[in-house]
């Protein structure tokens, strides 16, 4: 059995500003070879404006012999697009055979009868940048940047004239002892074509055993579903344990067989009233957004530090849901979400403006492409066809979730808004609720927002954000808000019946337009820096994690009496999962503080506070007098499972590298990122020391943004992308009076050639 040909085609592009659709035939002169994913201009880190990159480009792949030689006769070849910022028009050998609209959503195009094959075949792409007001999410103002390019994989595949498109694996009665699963399949075919074809449909379990095989002889232009025969107890897809099955189509035709495989998973998701149901049980959700940017390369990030993103999310910060806002996002962080168990709210482009029919034409385009692509997701558990805040639209409304309940009656269907009293068309009152600012309420409740006198399916999906932006380098005090306001909304979802979770705004910091942010065009929103690096309220997160998964501790302070106004330390709060802590003053006797129930009752794991009620503040010494370090020990079932140790001096004394891969394939071009921190003599970062770092490297990788930068509040980020040569790559950091660091990850060959 032979799966069906595809390859990436990421390689060997050529690529410039402008384009010329008169020269479209020809190879350009005076292009820069580039990889893909690629932006067409990589940006600085802040203080920039978007002009750099809102223009039209080229790029150009000319189709070498060798990729036909895969290619059996008769079969077409199809250029897939994962993602291409913004609109693009693909033309093969000077002929223009499709455009494309819209950054976000995948597309392909039949190039077979445009080939000639003879080694000179040329893809010029024109992809514009602009932010056209005919496409979504543009025509408004948008708080957040779209950069531009290729910057998601393409891949050339080769299959007969029948086809398989798509599948779409449907469960239903998963609960119950008769689980039922069909298969529908979706074929591409020539346009009036008629053939009879033979389908088989294999089921295999999450180990790969084949569970039960159907087949089916029919006409290739009759609808083809395949019902599997019934099952007792699949293993369902669940957060703690993500089981993925997988159904395998071979489909027989007058020219071969085409094989297709597409993994799904069994699980139930509903929200109700009283709350959100996985698997029939209540699950609270404790969600972020997040956007898709990274400094310096936008949105050109391959798989593997998509991947990471999603793994960060659910194992380091500790959520369980994550709100793809405002679009959709690369089908590698999709999967790996679908991999680790990590829920995914996902929704069509868009932010607060509705333009003109057309536009709203391509919304409905935008849905459906949506949907298909994702639908045998089971970390996929809501819809969100809305634009994100924008006002009702009843005509608009009604035909985005009339068409999301056509091709999925499975999901329900959100749509975010942040105004009240806004008309319910979908299944779930998705709310962004702002209305915390420090000492009001904390949420609204829900009937307050919906304007009903009875409780619906009710999920608040954005919280804090521009309502208090904080910075990693910000001084405690904002710091110490920062994390109350996300301690506070968070426990208030867990004590709401009628709330199903919340979805705070957002995980990284992200580079905007100059309306938005800090006047440096960052909004600093996020929990974590632009480079993924926690703010204090990441923390507040990874505290929910059970003791079981890790232990985490992490005292909200800088520990340094006269950082405060009137100078001081307490309150200071010690974000934990811990039982209780053990605080220890200089040489004073330890003291056992417990977890602050009165303030947070609601919260699977309150953080201890120290403050008046634990510690007598003048024990602690008068400010400019004597002034001692700390240790905080956290213990579970009286076991000591982890410590902070702070000192009353700190000073510099050493700089720790790290990276977020040892190995990497030289398969494709790829991404892993530095964090250098300056440490005082017990390891803690030291928030005001900002001294110049120096990175060079050696080796098949390159430096991505400068190579001389500056620690900011103790900590810079930077990243190594791979040059797609297999080797040693040595980074090495160098801070004037200290030892350089030398780091080293391996450049391995790839297994099996799958790119060109
Ligand atoms: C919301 C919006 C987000 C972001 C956030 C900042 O209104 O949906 O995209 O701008 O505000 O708090």
């Amino acid at each position: 059995m032979k799966l069906r040909q595809s390859q990436l085609l990421n390689k060997n592009w050529l690529f410039a500003r402008g384009f010329v659709a008169e020269n479209a035939a020809q190879v350009m002169s005076s292009g820069s070879a580039v990889v893909l994913p690629h932006t067409v201009v990589e940006v600085p880190y802040n203080h920039f404006d978007e002009s750099l990159y809102l223009d039209v480009f080229c790029y150009q792949r000319v189709l070498e012999t060798t990729l036909w030689s895969a290619q059996q006769n008769g079969q077409r070849a199809l250029l897939m697009f994962e993602g291409v910022m913004a609109v693009c028009d693909v033309y093969v050998n000077g002929t223009l055979l499709l455009t494309h609209k819209g950054g976000y959503t995948p597309f392909e195009v039949d190039i077979t009868d445009a080939l000639r094959k003879d080694g000179n075949d040329l893809l010029s792409i024109r992809v514009d940048c602009s932010e056209r007001g005919d496409t979504p999410p543009f025509g408004g103002q948008l708080d957040y940047l779209t950069y531009g390019g290729i910057y998601r994989d393409v891949h050339l595949a080769f299959v007969d004239p029948v086809s398989v498109a798509h599948v779409k694996v449907e469960t239903a009665d998963v609960l119950s002892s008769q689980v039922k699963t069909r298969v529908k399949v979706n074929l591409r075919q020539p346009e009036h074509h008629r053939e009879i074809i033979n389908v088989i449909a294999e089921l295999l379990d999450p180990a790969g055993n084949l569970v039960s095989t159907v087949e089916r002889a029919q006409h290739s232009d009759e609808g083809i579903a395949l019902d599997f025969p019934q099952l007792a107890e699949p293993r369902l897809w669940r957060p703690e344990a993500p089981h993925l099955y997988k159904v395998r189509i071979r489909l027989g035709t007058l020219n071969g067989v085409d094989v297709f495989e597409q993994a799904f998973g069994y699980r139930t998701a509903e929200f109700k009233a009283d709350g959100f149901y996985l698997n029939g049980e209540l699950f609270k959700i404790r969600g972020i957004n997040r956007h898709q940017a990274w400094p310096y390369l936008g949105y050109a990030v391959g798989p593997r530090a998509q991947r990471h993103d999603a793994d960060r999310i659910k194992f380091e910060l500790g959520f369980n849901l994550v709100r793809t806002s405002h679009y959709p996002q690369s089908k590698a962080f999709i999967e790996r979400c679908d991999d680790i168990g990590l829920l995914v709210f996902e929704e069509i482009p868009g932010w607060q403006h509705i333009g003109d029919a057309q536009w709203q034409a391509q919304v409905m385009r935008d849905v459906e492409d949506m949907i298909v692509r994702d639908w045998n997701s089971p970390s996929v558990i809501l819809w969100g066809v809305r634009i994100n805040e924008s006002p009702d639209c009843d005509a608009l409304y009604k035909e985005t979730n009339r068409l999301a309940r056509a091709l999925d009656p499975t999901r329900q269907t959100g749509g975010v808004r942040c105004i009240p009293d806004s008309t319910l068309l979908e299944d779930v009152y998705t709310m962004n609720d702002f209305v915390h600012s420090g000492d009001n309420i904390i949420l609204h409740d829900q009937q307050q927002v919906t304007g009903l006198n009875h409780n619906v399916p009710y999920l608040v999906t954005e919280y804090n954000g521009h309502m208090f932006p904080t910075k990693r380098f910000d001084a405690e005090e904002r710091q110490h808000e920062h994390v109350l306001r996300h301690l506070k909304i968070l426990d208030r979802s867990y004590g709401a019946d009628d709330i199903s979770g919340c979805i705070a705004w957002c995980l990284f910091d992200y580079n905007t337009h100059k309306d938005f942010g800090s006047g440096d065009r960052i909004c600093y929103h996020g929990i974590t820096d632009m480079f993924r690096i926690e703010k204090h309220a990441a923390w507040v997160y990874a505290s929910q994690l059970p003791p079981s998964e890790k232990p985490v501790l992490h005292a909200v302070t800088l520990w340094s009496r006269g950082e405060r106004s009137i100078s001081g330390c307490v309150p200071l709060i010690v974000l934990t999962n811990c039982d209780y802590v053990e605080f220890q003053y200089g040489d004073q006797p330890a003291r056992r503080v417990y977890p602050d129930r009165d303030h947070f009752p609601n919260l699977p794991y309150a953080p201890v506070v120290l403050d008046e009620r634990s510690v007598n503040p003048a024990e602690l010494g008068e400010w400019g007098l004597a002034w001692d370090g700390i240790k905080l020990v956290g213990f579970v079932d009286d076991v000591a499972m982890t410590e902070q140790v702070f000192a009353a001096n700190p000073q510099p004394a050493s700089i720790s590298v790290t990276l977020d891969d040892s190995v990497l394939s030289a398969a494709e071009k790829e991404l892993t990122r530095v964090v250098i921190k300056g440490l005082d003599q017990m390891g803690n970062p030291l928030p005001y020391w900002n001294p110049v770092v120096s990175l060079s490297v050696s080796g098949p990788a390159r430096i991505v943004g400068p190579q001389q930068l500056p620690l900011i509040g103790g900590v810079a980020g930077s990243f190594l992308e791979t040059t797609l040569q297999p080797g040693q790559v040595e980074l090495t950091v160098s801070v004037p009076g200290f030892d350089h660091q030398t780091v080293a990850l391996t450049v391995i060959e790839p297994q099996e050639k799958t790119s060109c």
